[in-house]
């Protein structure tokens, strides 16, 4: 295994991972469960959707080997995504099995936040060093129909203690909807930003569970924008803040940025650095191509870091160019709830 890593460590610099068309994947996403606590309503159907049973997800070892493939070919973050990874009472081991590969250099998660609270410093202490927590609105009684139940205080007090425990930048995702949380936009601002929590607004993208609404709901970023430059002066940020496709602006008065994240009014594929596992460990190219790569029977079939390199060096060559996300229409096939593979 050490004498692996060695080796790939030295081929790294002249394997790095790109795609067809050039781009370079350096990120890869990795849902750890498809299950949630939550039922956002942007996100799945209030019934939920089929989880996948324990048995059938990958074990923290399981996940560390496909990591260790990845970062062997130029992974250097991995985020440990859901559904709601803190739904896994492993959650802390699997976090110590990715930051633990050679290579690793970052490694980000994204939650709901209602679990944070008394676990921050054991996952900051088993290597996560950032965090990204939905908040769709500080209002109690909206939070709580927005996600159908969550609390928002738990919210509020898990990123503290997260951000306290030096998991940072803590960021806050706010979903765009219009007549829903169109008119705290300011509100939610000021808060992140005296909180030192960078915010990214992002475009509620159509899946089977939202397509009925999502015309009716749709807000375009430079609509918020527009809003927010009511309140606050924004200029263009040009520091980087993170892999994503957010586009950043500098707010007068403050450190700390607000982002934009535009999959509809703005598509963002060619600059596109990741691609992702599912929780039962299958590769999948594109948030929304269906085509998908078994990569953990690899490993259950006796395969090694090596194999499952291989395997994802091949697929890669057939990421797709684009999403073709269209306002009202459904955007993929298999993808019935942004829960089953992590946003
Ligand atoms: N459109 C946009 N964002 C979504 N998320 C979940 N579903 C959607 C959707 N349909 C966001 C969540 C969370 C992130 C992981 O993905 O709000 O912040
Ligand atoms: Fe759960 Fe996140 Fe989907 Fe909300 S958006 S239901 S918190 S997976």
């Amino acid at each position: 295994m050490i004498n692996y890593f060695i080796r790939e460590r030295v081929n790294r610099r002249v394997y790095q991972l790109s795609d067809a068309l050039g781009r370079r994947i350096s990120y890869l996403r990795v849902s750890v469960a498809d299950s949630c606590n939550l039922r956002c309503v942007y996100c799945m159907p209030a019934s939920g959707v089929r989880f996948t049973r324990h048995g059938e997800m990958m074990s923290p070892q399981e996940i560390g080997m496909i990591v260790g493939a990845a970062a062997s070919i130029g992974t250097t973050a991995v985020r440990l995504t859901g559904g709601e990874p803190l739904t896994r009472t492993d959650i802390v081991e699997i976090a110590a099995e990715v930051s633990s590969v050679p290579g690793v250099t970052d490694v980000p998660i994204s939650t709901n936040g209602i679990f944070l609270k008394g676990m921050a410093g054991q996952l900051h202490g088993a290597g996560v060093t950032r965090a990204n927590v939905s908040v769709d609105s500080l209002k109690p009684e909206r939070f709580s129909s927005i996600t159908r139940g969550g609390d928002i205080h738990r919210v509020l007090e898990g990123m503290r203690e997260a951000a306290d425990a030096g998991i940072r930048p803590v960021k806050m995702n706010t979903v765009l909807m219009k007549g829903v949380n169109d008119d705290e936009l300011a509100e939610l601002t000021r808060f992140a930003l005296e909180n030192s929590y960078p915010l990214r607004f992002i475009e509620m993208m159509p899946l089977t569970s939202n397509v009925s609404f999502q015309p009716e709901l749709f807000l375009p970023a430079m609509r918020a924008k527009a809003i927010l430059e009511k309140d606050f002066r924004l200029s263009p940020s040009y520091s980087k803040n993170g892999y994503g496709p957010a586009v950043y602006y500098n707010v007068e008065g403050y450190d700390t940025p607000v982002g934009f994240i535009t999959p509809l009014s703005g598509n963002f594929c060619d600059r596109c650095n990741r691609v992702r596992i599912t929780s039962t460990g299958r590769l999948r190219m594109c948030l929304f191509g269906d085509s998908m790569v078994d990569l953990v029977s690899v490993i259950r079939e006796g395969g090694g870091i090596g194999d499952v390199a291989r395997l994802i060096r091949e697929c890669i060559a057939f990421k797709p160019e684009k999403h073709h996300l269209d306002i009202g229409k459904t955007s993929s096939e298999t993808l019935e709830a942004m829960s089953q593979i992590g946003g």
